[in-house]
């Protein structure tokens, strides 16, 4: 499939050593003349004094990562075999980290980055690093960011002020799929997962500047021979997602885009919109929605039926999600196709926006009026009994007010790719939105003949992994704490 990325390869471009001037930097003189002016000899020996100081700084800088540092670390030349070093190569530091993040580590406070040691085959000990004071370690920035630049590295075709969550997930997935995950560690659920054998990746975000990382992304092997990462058969949209997810790693509230609040979106336009759903949707969906266009028959799942839902009780985040890039992104049916591609950001807004405006009844769920919205009870249960990996678990939790109100949180609103209550209803009842037409019907967690015999690590199983072959769909990214936490809420519907 070629490389990813529209540039040449600079797979061999030979390395111009960043450092030319690590040798003779900082040794500039000033001359003073004699017939000078009183005043203006004072100002040149102020800024004499003051370019003096800093020459000193830089000079005794160099000094210091001369003695100190270069015998683990290379500054200037060729990247070569690790098996030859023993320091990771320093000729892009001014280039490589975030600043907070060297100083961090300069002075001590970052933990070690190899878990089996940088070399090894030699030792698996960590190392302990030779810590600075902070203001010596901003001095090393500084000389990193003046004289270690790598003039290889240009601005990152990704920008992360674009960057969404479901593309920080669709990185995720690379991430396994390319066994990074071998190598690097990561963290889920807070715990570290992956093989140890290099740079643990987890706090990456915080860590890496984005265009180094993009640069050593194009072609690892013009940083290091040694890396295992292969990535030139993905598409430069791949290379976005894994890109883009590494710099979301250990970063507290990582802005993500939200499309839906975009611009496309603030002047969505219905009728547009009709014109986008007669030319792509009716073909499975029918002209009215009925589910039931000319290529619905061969579908199993059939095509939702549109007429019967409420889709203005759907998140925008999942109706996004779900029309961009297609049904499989949200625990859906792969034959609902991804459009994002083909109708563009506005075509996925103004689709939406006639969907919401023209299927807003909900038929099915609204139910007799008078008649309260109940599910059955008892109710049928399909699920099939989950595997033993969860099925003898335990609530560690206890229903506090603040666990009951974070699983109602969960329930109501925050769960991804959607809410609890989009199926299993406000009250719990099993007549959410989402749920109409589905059979089997959601679990009606009112009942309390039927809720009685669902044990809690049945319940955890369902959630994390889904009921396959029914709308139920698996909550992945749920933490475990989150999942006990909706445990303690959905019981207290039949209490
Ligand atoms: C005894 C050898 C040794 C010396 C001396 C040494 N380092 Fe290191 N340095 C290492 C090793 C090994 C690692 C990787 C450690 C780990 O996290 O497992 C490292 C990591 C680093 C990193 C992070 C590299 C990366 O992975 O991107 C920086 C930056 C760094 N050192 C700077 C310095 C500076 C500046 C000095 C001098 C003040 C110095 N080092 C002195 C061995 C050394
Ligand atoms: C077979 C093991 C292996 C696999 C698989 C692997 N890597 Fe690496 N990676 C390495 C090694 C080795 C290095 C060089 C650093 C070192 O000496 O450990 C490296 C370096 C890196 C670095 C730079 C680390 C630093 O701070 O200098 C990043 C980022 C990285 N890999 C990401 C990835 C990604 C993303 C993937 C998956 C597409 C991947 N790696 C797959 C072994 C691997
Ligand atoms: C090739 C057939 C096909 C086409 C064309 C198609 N869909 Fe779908 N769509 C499906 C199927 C199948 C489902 C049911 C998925 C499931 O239940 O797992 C579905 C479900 C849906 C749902 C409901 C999702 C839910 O959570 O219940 C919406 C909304 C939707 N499609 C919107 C659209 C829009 C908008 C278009 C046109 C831009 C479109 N579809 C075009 C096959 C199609
Ligand atoms: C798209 C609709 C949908 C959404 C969203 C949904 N569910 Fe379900 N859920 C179902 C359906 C359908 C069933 C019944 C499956 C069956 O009988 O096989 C079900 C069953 C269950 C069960 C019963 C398991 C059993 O063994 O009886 C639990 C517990 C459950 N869901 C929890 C949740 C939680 C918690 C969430 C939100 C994090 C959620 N569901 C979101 C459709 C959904």
């Amino acid at each position: 499939m070629g490389n990813y990325f529209p540039v040449k390869s600079s797979q061999n471009t030979a390395m111009k050593p960043p450092s030319t001037n690590f040798l003779n930097a900082g040794n500039s003189s000033l001359k003073l003349k004699t017939t000078f002016q009183f005043c203006f000899f004072f100002m040149v020996l102020f800024i004499w004094s003051c370019v003096g100081a800093w020459a000193a700084n830089d000079e005794s800088t160099r000094n210091l990562i001369e003695n100190q540092c270069s015998s683990c670390h290379k500054f200037e030349g060729k990247h070569e075999s690790k098996f030859n070093l023993k320091g990771p190569d320093l000729m892009w530091a001014g280039n490589k980290y975030q600043r907070p993040w060297l100083i961090r580590w300069l002075t001590g406070k970052e933990e070690n980055l190899y878990p089996n040691g940088f070399r090894w085959d030699i030792s698996r000990d960590q190392i302990k690093h030779p810590v600075l004071s902070e203001a010596v370690a901003n001095d090393v920035a500084d000389y990193f960011e003046k004289h270690f630049l790598d003039s290889r590295i240009k601005k990152s075709f990704v920008d992360l002020s674009t960057f969404t969550e479901q593309e920080s997930q669709f990185g995720a997935a690379i991430f396994k799929e390319f066994s990074c995950l071998g190598c690097h560690q990561i963290k889920e659920d807070g715990k570290k997962i992956g093989g140890p054998i290099s740079a643990n990746l987890y706090d990456s975000g915080n860590r890496y500047n984005l265009d180094w990382w993009s640069k050593f992304a194009e072609n690892p092997q013009n940083f290091t021979p040694h890396s295992g990462e292969y990535l030139a058969d993905l598409s430069m949209l791949g290379a976005r997602y894994i890109i883009g997810y590494l710099m979301t790693l250990g970063v507290e509230d990582f802005k993500y885009f939200e499309p839906w609040k975009a611009e496309p979106f603030q002047k969505a336009d219905v009728k547009r919109g009709a014109t986008v759903y007669r030319e792509y949707c009716v073909q499975c969906h029918g002209p009215q929605g009925g589910g039931d266009g000319p290529g619905a028959s061969g579908l199993e799942p059939k095509p939702a039926v549109h007429a019967k839902m409420d889709l203005n009780e759907f998140p925008e985040d999942y109706l996004y999600n779900l029309v961009y890039y297609g049904g499989k992104t949200v625990g859906k049916s792969p034959n609902m196709p991804d459009w994002g591609m083909t109708i563009g950001e506005q075509g996925v807004a103004d689709v939406i926006a006639y969907m919401q405006e023209t299927f807003k009844t909900g038929e099915a769920v609204s139910d007799d009026p008078g008649k309260k919205a109940q599910g059955d009870c008892p109710q049928k249960r399909n699920t099939k009994t989950v595997s033993f990996k969860y099925s003898n678990r335990k609530n560690p939790l206890e229903p506090t007010p603040a666990n009951l109100k974070a699983g109602e949180a969960l329930y109501q609103k925050t769960a991804k790719p959607m809410a609890c209550k989009l199926c299993h209803g406000k009250l719990g009842d099993g007549k959410g939105p989402g749920g109409a037409g589905v059979k089997p019907a959601p679990r009606n967690f009112t009942c309390q003949a039927t809720m009685q015999e669902i044990s809690d690590g049945q319940m955890f199983g369902v959630i994390k992994a889904g009921s396959p072959g029914t709308a139920m769909p698996a909550f992945k990214n749920l933490k475990d704490k989150e999942v006990w936490q909706l445990i303690l809420y959905i019981r207290s519907f039949s209490k």
